[in-house]
């Protein structure tokens, strides 16, 4: 059946990847990724689809009432797959308010939209809100986060995804809106911004630069390749039940140290030095100001009722994370550039 698939935040590390499955799998369906560009948000990403007759890219800001409900008037859409937001949490930790306005009031203008273009007919509709695990705090040497975890959350940026997922359940209770909830973890692969651990941590082994490891390293991570989320969310947007949450994470859980030890240990072959040269480079800095300790996820309501799966194991995952970042040199040269810089020498005090 065709539909018309609203996808925000579609040049981004995550959506890019959604957008170009969703494109390429349903050619009967038209794709529309609305997005602002901002620093995290790269067209390259999706160089690959442009062109493509069943997808169309629209910049606009989902803070901005006017332009979300002109995109509803214009393309009356079936589905909302909303991914778009503010996603790192130093930055947050920098700058709350900027969280709040894309992923509270972004969320809500979207819900808004949805609400009044769909109101004389949501049968087939769906709006689709992708958060996170970091909703659920942060938990001690064990335990899983599962669907009914309390929400407890730790950072500005995951006290603002909680907001968003409570704005959406609220429209679902009040307004009957369809909707559908995903709490993943942590994503790599190729498109993340090198804001994020491992995109950062490579260029800086590239560079033989000193890799800030915040705290001991001991916090840990449960780690899903970016193309296993976006299969996760195919699934959940053709298959999910009106008003469930599904969690979704790759049951593979890392200190960061380990992890970087790892990510050393390849670029060490892949740069031909030495072994233990690139985990010279590890240097413990201060600590992220209320860092959570550990998020780990309970895939089993995914797996069980939707027959989800991960497709890869993480040292596969690893290095072909790494390959990508290797050969898109340009790539990662290009978002490096502007502001990067800036931030990465405010952050990181020019190490
Ligand atoms: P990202 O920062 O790489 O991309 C965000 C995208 O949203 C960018 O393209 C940006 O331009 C766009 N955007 C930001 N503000 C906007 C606005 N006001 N209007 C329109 N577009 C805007 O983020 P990501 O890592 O791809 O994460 C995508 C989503 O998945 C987020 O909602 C995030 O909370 C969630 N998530 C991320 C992870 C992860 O590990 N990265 C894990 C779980 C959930
Ligand atoms: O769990 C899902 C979340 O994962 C997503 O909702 C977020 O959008 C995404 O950014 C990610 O959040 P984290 O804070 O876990 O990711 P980040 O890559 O920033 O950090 C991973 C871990 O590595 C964390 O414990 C902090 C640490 N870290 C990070 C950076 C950038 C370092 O030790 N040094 C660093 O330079």
């Amino acid at each position: 059946m065709s539909k018309t698939i609203l996808i925000t935040g579609g040049a981004g590390f995550i959506g890019s990847h959604v957008v170009r499955r969703f494109v390429n799998r349903y050619p009967e369906y038209k794709i529309v990724n609305m997005d602002v560009l901002t620093y995290a948000g790269n067209l390259e990403n999706l160089k690959d689809i442009d062109g493509k007759p069943n997808y169309i890219f629209e910049k606009a800001d989902i803070t901005d009432e006017e332009a979300v409900n002109k995109l509803f008037e214009k393309y009356n859409f079936d589905g909302v797959i909303h991914l778009a937001a503010e996603s790192h949490v130093d930055r947050s930790i920098e700058d709350p308010m900027a969280f709040i306005r894309t992923n509270v009031f972004g969320t809500v203008a979207l819900l808004n939209a949805a609400r009044t273009y769909w109101k004389d007919n949501m049968e087939n509709k769906l709006f689709y809100h992708i958060s996170t695990d970091e909703v659920y705090g942060s938990l001690g040497d064990t335990g899983l986060f599962v669907e009914t975890t309390s929400y407890d959350p730790k950072s500005p940026y995951s006290a603002a995804k909680a907001s968003s997922d409570h704005f959406v359940r609220a429209y679902h209770n009040t307004y009957k809106l369809p909707i559908v909830i995903t709490n993943c973890s942590n994503n790599y692969g190729p498109n993340q911004f090198p804001e994020k651990l491992i995109p950062l941590a490579f260029n800086n082994i590239k560079n033989m630069k000193q890799i800030p490891i915040y705290g001991k390293g001991e916090n840990i991570r449960d780690w899903l390749f970016v193309e296993d989320h976006a299969s996760a969310i195919d699934l959940v947007y053709h298959k999910g039940k009106n008003g469930e949450t599904y969690n979704i994470g790759g049951n593979n859980e890392w200190t960061n140290i380990d992890l970087i030890r790892e990510l050393c240990a390849i670029m060490d072959k892949k740069m031909g030095r030495d072994a233990g040269t690139s985990a010279s480079l590890i240097t413990f800095v201060k600590d992220r100001a209320g860092h959570d300790m550990r998020y780990a996820i309970d895939s089993s309501k995914i797996m069980r009722e939707l027959g989800w799966e991960p497709s890869l194991q993480f040292s596969e995952g690893l290095e072909k994370t790494v390959d990508w970042y290797m050969e898109n040199e340009e790539w990662l040269q290009s978002v490096i550039s502007g502001d990067y810089q800036a931030y990465y020498n405010q952050m990181y005090k020019g190490r």
